[in-house]
């Protein structure tokens, strides 16, 4: 009977588990493999912590990681050495098929290096909230990560009429503005900021006061975590820096609306909220699509590939043209051209 290993790594998100219930119910289904599920990313397959998954019951629902996740980088520290030194001897050890390794940008890096330098047999799955993983059109969680931050947006239009205010909403998305750009459109927010597009507070302040020019006397704003400002990229490094220790982008932005506007403005930052909890419909399914792709892959020897979505297909990606690339919103996005035809502001 063949073994194969999995492990989660980076943060986690909804579809994960569902993602490991396509993997663990095909490759037994299809070719009567075994998987071995490691525990907190490559920190589990350094210590040799892990189980045999033998039940999937419930976990298409489930959110976060049965497996646990982690951030541990094996080719980073001054460790490392031991650390790929260990991974090696349990690959062999557990005398693994294949390696299928679950994760985002970073880890689809790692990914990379596992299969090119030590020449492990690795297949990946791209998951992340944040969807900015080269060579897939989409990876799970994102979907149930927008659906999240526009209940919640949709929400803070109740207070934002109520007070007139200037509401802000906070996401996350890393370097990314996929997050702030769908959850912003699907929710009527007035503002998106988004790191691919530095704004300036004037031309916000001039978004909000058109508006009540326009007897709309509350503005919601979209923010996403990597958003920032011209003004501020003319601070110098180390005042900068202090700022962004202490503040969020959304907490600056807050602050100077107040000062600067005659507006009151409350801020909400998502966080973890996003992340957390059940995967949609839509994320179910992709995670179920792409992990049932896996154990032919496995069979066939095609490693050296991470299994993504390409025009509403899975497809076969080399991790070469995956590992080191950032995929963010560029500037002809039909959800950002879109956008702008309605006058939703970018602070540009
Ligand atoms: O990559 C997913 C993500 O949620 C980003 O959007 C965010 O910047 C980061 O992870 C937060 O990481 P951590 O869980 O380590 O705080």
């Amino acid at each position: 009977m063949k073994k194969i290993g999995i492990l989660t790594s980076g943060g986690d998100a909804p579809g994960l588990n569902a993602a490991i219930r396509g993997v663990v119910k095909s490759a037994k289904e299809l070719h009567n493999m075994e998987t071995v599920g490691f525990y907190f990313g490559f920190g589990g397959l350094i210590d040799n912590n892990y189980t045999t998954i033998n039940e999937t019951s419930g976990l298409l629902t489930k959110g976060g990681t049965i497996l646990k996740t982690s951030r541990i980088k094996p080719f980073k520290g001054e460790d490392k050495d031991e650390k790929i030194k260990s991974i090696l001897h349990n690959y062999r050890n557990h005398d693994l098929s294949a390696l299928v390794i679950i994760g985002g940008n970073g880890t689809q890096k790692t990914a990379y290096n596992l299969s090119k330098e030590l020449g492990l047999n690795i297949i990946t799955l791209p998951k992340t909230i944040d969807n900015d993983i080269s060579g897939t059109d989409v990876s799970f969680g994102f979907s149930s990560a927008v659906d999240i931050a526009t209940e919640a947006i949709d929400r803070v239009h109740s207070t934002a009429s109520s007070h007139n205010r200037v509401m802000i909403v906070e996401v996350m998305g890393h370097k990314a503005g996929w997050i702030g750009l769908h959850a912003g459109l699907s929710s009527g927010s007035d503002i998106i900021l988004l790191p691919e597009i530095p704004f300036s507070f004037k031309k916000v302040y001039e978004a909000i006061n058109k508006r009540v020019e326009q007897r709309k006397n509350s503005t919601i704003i979209c923010v996403a975590e990597g958003a920032f400002s011209h003004d501020e990229i003319e601070l110098l490094p180390a005042e900068l820096a202090s700022k962004r220790k202490f503040r969020s982008i959304g907490q600056r932005l807050a602050r100077k609306i107040e000062k600067h506007t005659p507006y009151e403005s409350r801020l909400t930052v998502l966080g973890y909220v996003q992340r957390g909890g059940s995967p949609n419909a839509f994320d179910r399914n992709l995670a179920t699509i792409l992990g049932a792709n896996v154990a032919n892959l496995i069979e066939a020897r095609n490693f050296g590939n991470m299994v993504g979505y390409i025009d509403n297909e899975a497809k076969i990606v080399p991790l070469i043209d995956v590992a080191g690339y950032l995929k963010t919103v560029e500037k002809d996005n039909q959800g950002l051209v879109a956008a702008r035809s309605i006058g939703i502001s970018f602070g540009d």
